[in-house]
């Protein structure tokens, strides 16, 4: 049997690799894979329309302040990354996505994109100056989140910031054939009390907890956590 990069081992390499996947993974990234031109179309110049929205992003920013690189976390299309480094962040992003990575990169050459899970980063421990998951973590099952955090935690460097955003409610939004694709995807809309207490419990200290009104487009409030490493 054959042994090389091309052979049977790496088909059962591959093979395991899929297996154990959990199934929210291929379903987020098979539907970001299918709506990632329109997404990012959509969402464009959505940060215009939302000064909270850029005045924590601008909080974040400074308190991240260059210590390090930068992580945008679920990164999408690369809004929040373009916008981060126009405020002089050395930020890279991370998706799951191969489209939306693809499409990022296409957009912002000068911008580092890798396709990767936040759950499971290829980062070194205490190396991030900052962390944002701007409405990534919103489709990461409820029992899996402490170890998300735990994640974000290992990464970071100690007092580095981290900044959080998500609907807020009780009940997923299921959403079914968006822009006409055929995938379906919950949106969890989450309790800031909830992740705070979640926060807390994988060593972060909170800084702010904001929550506004929804804006046009919006049906629900969104929150935003701005929270820090405490040292080790
Ligand atoms: C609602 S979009 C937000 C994208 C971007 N942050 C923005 O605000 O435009 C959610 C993004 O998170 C990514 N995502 C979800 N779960 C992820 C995970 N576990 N690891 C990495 N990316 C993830 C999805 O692929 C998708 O691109």
């Amino acid at each position: 049997m054959g042994t090389t990069a091309h052979g049977p081992s790496a088909f059962r390499l591959i093979r395991v690799v899929a297996m154990t996947e959990p199934s929210f993974v291929r379903t987020t990234r098979t539907f970001y894979d299918a709506v990632a031109v329109d997404y990012a179309e959509r969402y464009k110049d959505q940060l215009d329309t939302v000064p909270l929205d850029r005045a924590l992003l601008a909080a974040f920013a400074e308190l991240a302040g260059g210590a390090g690189p930068v992580a945008d976390l679920g990164c999408g299309p690369g809004r929040i990354t373009g916008h981060l480094r126009s405020l002089g962040v050395d930020v890279f992003g991370v998706d799951l996505s191969a489209e939306m990575v693809a499409l990022a990169r296409r957009t912002l050459p000068q911008i580092r994109f890798e396709q990767g899970s936040m759950a499971d980063l290829d980062v070194p421990d205490g190396s991030l100056a900052g962390v944002v998951a701007w409405y990534s973590i919103i489709h990461t099952p409820a029992e899996r989140l402490p170890a998300v955090f735990a994640e974000f935690h290992r990464v970071l460097v100690p007092d580095g910031p981290l900044l959080v955003a998500f609907q807020v409610g009780e009940e997923p939004l299921h959403i079914a054939e968006p822009f006409g694709h055929q995938v379906a995807l919950d949106f969890n809309r989450l309790s800031p009390d909830h992740v705070t207490g979640l926060l807390r419990q994988a060593g972060f200290q909170m800084i702010a907890r904001t929550q506004r009104e929804p804006e046009e487009g919006e049906n629900v409030p969104q929150a935003f956590l701005l929270a820090r490493k405490t040292k080790d």
